[in-house]
């Protein structure tokens, strides 16, 4: 079935897949709902946009992305509310952040009006496909790739921009353990680690592996030069309480992502009185406290992973074993109150959630 909204073009599926989803038992990232959005790029200009079902791409073997990775891409969510109403959370910062990171990568910048539209009327469309369970929501994906059949290095002159989503329950259903990195390194300064760019996580995955295989979920970043400073944790921001203090490295710099969770937590916190230090932290300071017992709480903060508690932090062959997640006062009350925010059940003051 076609229709067409003013200017994206909708090619409803013939059979709903839906049927197929345990929604009781759903693993991240493998469940893909029925349609996605796709919108390509040349000449210097977008195309329409087209809603149509979840499909394979066809692929020339000398597409660019295959081959240098200027690719980006952004994760989101959207709930649904007591009464059935689909809510997206801050799909506007994601947006802005998205063209930031095509920018850095010598991309195209997507409209509003594919992006932001696009994303909405497929979210309605496939409204039926957000999960309803506890720790439960439709993960977004955008993304942005470049699509030119050329073997040479230069920004490419084509792009597709697509859009899917997936039915998602916990990226990381327990605590985990990290470790403190200070061999490899995940951005440098100068370099893209603040873009969402593709070849960022690929970078991650050897030297994860590694610490993998000593046993630990995730690494905690340093920076490049010195191995001094704490970046970020794996595919999250990371913050610490220490001596009641919420502790989290600022985003002054090109290396560390700026996380639109991250943003959220912090305005939080602040709310609630607590007191917030975005600044430098250095690995000293966080391993001293481990040792000393005043650090109390240690969690990421991402789209995908929500708040994920830290049980433990590796370092240099010695393993902290943190407080219990129930003792951690500040991250839960954060925690709650984002998601009363994100289902709608806790009042919205800042204009985050968008209802369709
Ligand atoms: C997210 O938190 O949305 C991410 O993009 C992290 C990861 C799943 C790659």
């Amino acid at each position: 079935m076609q229709a067409t909204t003013d200017h994206i073009k909708i090619t409803k599926t013939k059979e709903s897949k839906i049927h197929e989803v345990d929604f009781e038992n759903i693993p991240f990232g493998r469940v893909f709902s029925d349609h996605m959005l796709v919108a390509h790029y040349s000449n210097g200009s977008w195309g329409t946009a087209e809603i149509m079902p979840f499909q394979s791409l066809k692929m020339h073997p000398a597409m660019s992305v295959l081959h240098y990775g200027q690719s980006v891409f952004e994760g989101l969510k959207a709930y649904k509310s007591k009464e059935g109403t689909p809510l997206l959370f801050r799909a506007k910062d994601n947006f802005a952040r998205f063209n930031e990171s095509a920018e850095r990568m010598c991309m195209a910048q997507v409209p509003e009006d594919i992006f932001m539209d696009g994303l909405k009327e497929l979210i309605k469309l496939d409204q039926d496909w957000i999960p309803t369970k506890t720790g439960s929501s439709l993960y977004i994906r955008p993304f942005l790739f470049a699509t030119d059949e050329y073997v040479g290095i230069k920004p490419s002159d084509d792009f597709t921009f697509i859009i899917f989503t997936c039915p998602v329950g916990f990226y990381y259903p327990e605590p985990i353990s990290v470790k403190i990195e200070e061999h490899f390194s995940r951005a440098a300064s100068g370099g893209v680690g603040a873009a969402k760019a593709a070849g960022n996580y690929a970078a991650s995955l050897f030297p994860n592996q590694r610490a993998t295989e000593e046993g630990f979920r995730q690494l905690i970043w340093t920076d490049a030069k010195e191995h001094k400073y704490i970046e970020e944790s794996g595919t999250m921001n990371i913050f610490f309480v220490i001596d009641g203090k919420l502790i989290t490295p600022d985003t002054n710099r090109d290396t560390i992502l700026k996380g639109v969770t991250r943003r959220s937590v912090l305005t939080l916190a602040k709310e609630m009185g607590y007191l917030v230090e975005e600044r430098p932290v250095e690995v000293a300071e966080v391993v001293d406290a481990l040792k000393e017992g005043s650090l109390s709480e240690a969690f990421g903060a991402g789209t995908a992973a929500t708040i994920a508690q830290i049980s433990e932090i590796g370092f240099r062959g010695n393993r902290f074993e943190l407080p219990d997640v129930e003792s951690r006062e500040i991250s839960n009350k954060i925690l709650d109150k984002l998601n009363g925010i994100r289902l709608g059940t806790v009042k919205d003051e800042h204009g985050w959630v968008v209802r369709l």
